[in-house]
């Protein structure tokens, strides 16, 4: 067969959740719960349910490309002006478009070790040089990654709050770093979990997109909104930005109900609050199972939580599936002795606390 380029055999298919369906198959339980893809335990706003099944009768018809009507709706929602806004099949999406468009063979680009995944795969799939940054206290260390700027390095990534160890970097680390960093270097600040955040000192960084610096932000649906299976993410940066990844974009790479379903999510503020609120609650309450426990974990700025165990975390993540909760292993990350969670309903967390009770010899 064919080889592909020789950075594409370096790639490992990225490791999704299980699908609840696939575990139903495959151990033949039937009470699961999905505790390992950081989605809103709440499901989606049912005004969104509602403009899903409205706009089922459309489906023949290719979705608005250019996503206009929600491009305007997030752009007076955000504050923003619609050329600042694209659009991607997933945040995923415009993580890669990024890299496709800025990153060339031989170009370095700089993430942290134990960041988000995709940063490396979209750097391998470029055919770039990684430079892996470690992490302090499981939280990105910028000024090492400020001092690992080359005149090679083309895209810095930021995971704010970072997957899957939950931290975040604040204000005043952003403001030196963004000090730091050359204005021909591209910053991307994946703010995924953005609507989850309660700090303070969490850095709003809007500015640095208006002032028209190299700055790429990136949100989403797929958390808090509730819409992960319709793919809709998006990307905040200058209009230069925008238009550049736009000649590369996929021409429909949202979907005609993914719109739909976004704008109406967008409305709903209150199931956003509630969906933040009962994150909280959550996450105090797994919290308190895992000091009782005498657990070690990571306190987190998201809808999920890493924890630490002394033994495989794959092997208690088996353990688990068994006794029907899917929580995801994260020895892919560097972290073999610790699994990440998300914050489910109270009724999950009271499960998982259970069958993590039974998963006898934790320490
Ligand atoms: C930090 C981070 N960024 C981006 C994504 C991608 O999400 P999506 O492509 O669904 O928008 C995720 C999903 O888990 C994530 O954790």
């Amino acid at each position: 067969m064919l080889k592909p380029k020789p950075s594409i055999d370096t790639i490992q298919p990225y490791q999704g959740g299980k699908p609840i369906e696939e575990v139903r198959r495959e151990l033949g339980i039937t009470d699961i719960i999905k505790l390992a893809s950081n989605e809103n335990p709440l499901g989606p706003s049912p005004l969104a349910m509602q403009a899903i099944s409205e706009s089922a009768t459309q489906v023949h018809l290719y979705p608005d490309g250019n996503a206009y009507y929600l491009k305007e709706d997030l752009a007076e929602y955000i504050g923003i002006s619609a050329e600042h806004l694209i659009f991607g099949n997933g945040s995923n999406d415009v993580l890669q478009l990024v890299a496709e468009a800025y990153v060339a063979p031989g170009d370095e680009v700089i993430y942290a070790a134990g960041a988000f995944v995709v940063y490396s795969l979209v750097t391998k799939l470029c055919s770039a040089t990684a430079v892996v940054v470690p992490m302090v206290k499981h939280t990105h260390n910028l000024s090492a990654m400020a001092a690992a700027i080359t005149d090679k390095t083309k895209v810095i990534f930021v995971a704010n709050p970072n997957n899957p160890t939950g931290t975040m970097v604040t204000v005043d680390e952003t403001a030196a770093f963004m000090e730091q960093v050359p204005d021909d270097v591209l910053v991307v600040f994946d703010e995924a979990y953005y609507e989850y955040v309660d700090r303070s000192d969490y850095p709003q960084t809007l500015p640095y997109v208006l002032e028209g610096r190299n700055f790429v932000i990136t949100r989403t649906f797929s958390k808090i909104y509730g819409l992960a299976g319709l793919r809709i993410g998006y990307g905040i940066a200058p209009p230069p930005l925008v238009e550049t990844l736009n000649r590369i974009r996929q021409p429909f790479n949202c979907s005609l109900v993914g719109q739909a379903a976004a704008r109406a999510a967008l409305k709903d503020t209150a199931h956003v609050t509630r969906s933040r609120e009962q994150n909280t609650i959550g996450k105090a309450f797994l919290y308190g199972a895992f000091d009782d426990m005498g657990l070690r974990y990571v306190e987190t700025e998201g809808n999920f939580i890493m924890l630490h165990l002394e033994q495989s975390g794959a092997d208690i993540a088996d353990k688990l599936l068994k006794e029907g909760v899917i929580v995801r292993p994260i020895g892919g990350y560097g972290y073999p002795n610790a699994v990440r969670v998300t914050i489910g309903t109270q009724q999950e967390n009271e499960k998982f606390i259970d069958a993590l009770t039974k998963c006898k010899d934790l320490k």
